[in-house]
């Protein structure tokens, strides 16, 4: 079976969907970009998704006029001719092509592409946790935008392979967990759950916004509130959540075991919660 992708228009074949060299996301990471959950062929929290690539388009004041029907439609056809059981759709959209230079070009059209791919689902995560590490954050002071401007991000991630890690916590000047170099970070102490305030450091994460709502519907004890490094470390539970894994118990900090070395009872509660949540999403 060939691969099948979408670029500004039309079905190709993977191998043959290219863009320009003078796209700007390319040359500026001139763009912005959503990754969306695909579970068992179903589109997870689309809504969520495009509002907040809505959102970003318009910091960007990137001119993009396909409707949310019209990618939703090209969304599930990329699920159908891949064979999309479980997996991500990846949605790009940049200012586009254009003679390169700085300022924005008058009349430009933006470049974009998705693709959708399968990708296994690893209750191992689950089961038994993952160890993190920490680093600086080196990220710009627009941490809010879903830009493609991700080289910190990267750099982050492989300090963390390199560590036999998963993920890499980014910490401030300040000495706060603003999340992870792809995912929301999260603390319990005690009964209480802990995630840091919405801020120009933090990617508002549809996980995270979800798993709120959720949080909020079952009266459990939640604050949006900063913390430190030591405090993570002195939780009793912590994870990280976004739209590729969800939520991942996280049992190590730099080595630091968190709680007893296993995935905690709060986390596991979450994890059970936000699925179900997942599977009334399914169309039967
Ligand atoms: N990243 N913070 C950062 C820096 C992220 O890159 C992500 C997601 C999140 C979680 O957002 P969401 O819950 O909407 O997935 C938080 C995606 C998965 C990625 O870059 O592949």
């Amino acid at each position: 079976m060939s691969r099948i992708s979408y670029i500004n228009g039309s079905y190709v074949h993977h191998y043959k969907a290219y863009v320009h060299i003078e796209d700007r996301g390319n040359q500026f990471a001139d763009g912005v970009y959503e990754v969306i959950p695909v579970r068992q062929s179903n589109l997870i929290d689309f809504k969520p998704h495009l509002d907040r690539l809505n959102r970003n388009l318009k910091k960007l004041k990137i001119k993009f006029n396909y409707s949310g029907k019209a990618l939703y439609f090209i969304f599930n056809r990329l699920i159908y001719l891949n064979k999309i059981k479980n997996g991500i759709i990846y949605l790009q959209i940049s200012r586009g092509t254009a003679q390169r230079d700085h300022a924005f070009p008058e009349y430009i059209e933006p470049n974009f592409f998705i693709t959708a791919r399968n990708k296994k689902i690893n209750n191992k995560l689950i089961e038994e946790g993952v160890s993190v590490i920490t680093t600086k954050d080196l990220r710009w002071k627009r941490c809010d935008i879903k830009t493609i401007s991700l080289l910190p991000n990267v750099l982050a991630k492989q300090e963390a392979i390199d560590k036999n890690a998963f993920e890499a916590l980014l910490i401030g000047s300040d000495e706060i967990i603003n999340e992870g170099s792809s995912s929301n970070f999260w603390i319990v102490k005690g009964n209480k759950i802990f995630t840091g305030p919405l801020s120009a450091k933090v990617l508002p994460g549809i996980v995270r916004e979800v798993l709120i709502n959720i949080i909020n519907k079952e009266k459990i004890d939640f604050i949006e509130e900063k913390f430190t490094l030591q405090e993570a470390i002195d939780s009793n539970e912590a994870m990280i959540t976004n739209s590729s894994t969800v939520i991942t118990p996280v049992v190590k900090i730099n080595d630091k075991v968190i709680g007893n070395g296993m995935p905690g009872p709060i986390t596991i509660k979450l994890h059970q919660l936000i699925e179900k949540n997942i599977i009334e999403q399914i169309v039967k």
